[in-house]
C-alpha cells in the first residue's frame, strides 16, 4: 500500500495549541472537491471552522460527549454535508457515497501535510442544521477533526489508552471474493 494509506489512522490525542493555515486547510477542502462525485452532480459542501473562531465553537457545540472529550483540540473541525435528497433513494445514496470518498481524500491530503484527520458521525445533526441555517435541501452526515497528534505524555490518559489500542481489520480472505460469495479471492487460481 502507499505509505500515506498505510500510515493514516484516526488519533484523538491532539495538541491543542497547534494550528492549521488556511493555506493547508484550503488543500484539505480541495482533495474533497476534487473527489469522484456520482453523475457529475457535487452535492457535497463543507463548513469549516478553525479553532478559535465562530464556527469551530458552534461545531463543537454539536459533538457528542465522546468526542467532546478529544476532538475541541482539533486545529479544524470540517462539518460535511450533502444533498438530502429525501424523494428519490438512488440520489440519496450516491450523495452519500460521494461524501466518503470526499473525506477518504481529504483524510489523506491532510495526512500529507502531517495532519491526522478523524471522521465522525458522534455530533448532532440537528444542532448543526439549526446553528448553521444549513437548507432543507442539505445534510450533515460526517464532521472531520484535524489535529496534530500530540506527544505521548501531553495527552491525558484515558485518551492516550485509546490511541494505544491495536489497529485491527478483517483478514482480506473474510471480505475479498471471487468464484462465488465467500470463496476467498486470495486462493482462486491466478491464471
Ligand atoms: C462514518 C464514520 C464515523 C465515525 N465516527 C466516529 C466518532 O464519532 N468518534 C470517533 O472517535 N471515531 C469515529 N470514527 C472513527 C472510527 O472509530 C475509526 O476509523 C475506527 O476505529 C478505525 O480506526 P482507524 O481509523 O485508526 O483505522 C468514525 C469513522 C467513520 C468512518
Amino acid at each position: 500500500m502507499h505509505e500515506l494509506i498505510e500510515g493514516r489512522w484516526s488519533a484523538r490525542g491532539y495538541d491543542a495549541t497547534a494550528e492549521i493555515s488556511v493555506d493547508d486547510l484550503t488543500s484539505v477542502l480541495d482533495a474533497g472537491r476534487w473527489a469522484p462525485t456520482w453523475g457529475r452532480v457535487q452535492p457535497v459542501r463543507f463548513v469549516v471552522g478553525r479553532r478559535a473562531d465562530d464556527t469551530f465553537a458552534g461545531l463543537t457545540e454539536t459533538l457528542t460527549r465522546g468526542n467532546a472529550g478529544w476532538a475541541p483540540a482539533s486545529a479544524a473541525l470540517i462539518l460535511v454535508c450533502t444533498a438530502a435528497e429525501p424523494d428519490d433513494e438512488k440520489a440519496r445514496t450516491y450523495a452519500a457515497v460521494d461524501v466518503g470518498l470526499a473525506v477518504s481524500q481529504m483524510i489523506l491530503q491532510a495526512n500529507s501535510i502531517g495532519f491526522n484527520a478523524h471522521p465522525m458521525a458522534g455530533f448532532d445533526a440537528e444542532k448543526a442544521v439549526r446553528r448553521f441555517a444549513i437548507p432543507e435541501d442539505r445534510r450533515p452526515l460526517v464532521l472531520l477533526g484535524l489535529g496534530a497528534v500530540a506527544a505521548p505524555e501531553q495527552v491525558a490518559s484515558d485518551i492516550r489508552e485509546r490511541d494505544e489500542r491495536p489497529r485491527t481489520r478483517l483478514p482480506l480472505d473474510e471480505v475479498a471474493f471471487a468464484d462465488t460469495w465467500g470463496h476467498p479471492f486470495t486462493s482462486s487460481p491466478h491464471p
